[in-house]
This record gives C-alpha cells, structure tokens and sequence, in this order.
C-alpha cells in the first residue's frame, strides 16, 4: 500500500512549535498530515483531548491538508480505520531514540505493514517539549518562541483556572 496520508500521533498536551514545524516539512513529503490526538497515555495531562483538539483546528484553521482527529486504543487500529501506514513522528535528542524506536518495534510487531517515519526536529526547536512548556508556565515563565500566542494564552487561562 503507497500512502499519501500520514498520521501525526502523539499527545500535543499543548501543541508546540517544534510540533507544527513537523507537520509543515511533513507536508514537503506527504499530500495530507491527520493530527491524531491520543486519548490514552498514561501521562498527567493539563489539557482534555477535545480541548487540544480545539487548539490545533484554530492552529491550522483554513488548512485542506491538514486533518485534526483523536483516537483511542492502538495507533495501529486507528491507522487501518484511516487507511493509511504512514505514521510520522519527530526526533529532537538520543533521549527521544530509545522511547521512539520501542514504539516502532511495538507497532511494527502489531502491524509489519506500519511504517514509522522519523523527522528530525530543527536544532531551534530541539529543547522544546510539552512537559518543560508546562513548567515554564507553571512556575511564570515566559513560553514565547516556544509555543503559538494562541497556545500561550490557553495555557494562562488553564492555569488560573486551575488555581
Ligand atoms: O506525544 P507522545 O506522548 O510521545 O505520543 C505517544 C503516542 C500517543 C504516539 C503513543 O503513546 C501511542 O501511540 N499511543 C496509542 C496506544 C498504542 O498504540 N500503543 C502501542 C504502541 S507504543
């Protein structure tokens, strides 16, 4: 099967820069990126999925080729009901390799048709994660450059909501 989709799983607790550089240099190589928030993983998230779901549709609001869905279960299940066996993901330090390729090897094990294709993050966005946006935002710090305006201003909200 030759794909033209490919899907863009992870947590996106929030959306980041380095995810949307991805999904951007993504779109150099595939014809349609599908967002795919993941409902179960095992992390404390500060977000809902509907609620990151919201963020990245307003992120890529007008974009044709870019599709924002969730799933939950397995991304190889979730893959055949999109029909494709492109998954895309991106690769920041060594620390990401070893947490990247076990899930490869698990999907690829799950399904041998599923193919893990790795981008290699901007070395500009290489110390950017979901988890260290947080705790910047956590204890007051300044997340621009990191994430979108619309991101940080969510976060803000969440925060105070929170507290
Ligand atoms: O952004 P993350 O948290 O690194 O993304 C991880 C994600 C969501 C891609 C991964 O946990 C996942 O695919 N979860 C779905 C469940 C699944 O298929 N697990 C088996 C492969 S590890």
């Amino acid at each position: 099967m030759r794909s033209k989709v490919a899907i863009y799983p992870g947590s996106f607790d929030p959306p980041t820069f380095g995810h949307m550089n991805i999904v951007e240099r993504g779109l150099g190589i595939f014809e349609k990126i599908i967002i795919a928030v993941a409902h179960n993983t095992s992390k404390r998230s500060l977000f809902r999925p509907e609620e990151r779901v919201a963020l990245l549709k307003k992120l890529f609001k007008g974009r044709k080729d870019v599709e924002i869905d969730t799933f939950e279960g397995l991304l190889v299940e979730y893959a055949r009901r999109k029909k494709t066996n492109a998954i895309l993901r991106g690769l920041r330090t060594v620390a990401d390799y070893e947490y990247e390729l076990q899930m490869s090897f698990a999907n690829k094990n799950l399904d041998p048709k599923l193919e893990t294709i790795f981008m290699m993050t901007e070395s500009r966005f290489s110390h950017i994660s979901s988890t260290i946006i947080k705790e910047i935002a956590y204890f007051g710090g300044s997340v621009k450059g990191l994430v979108h305006p619309l991101v940080a201003k969510t976060i803000q909200a969440k925060l105070k909501e929170r507290a």
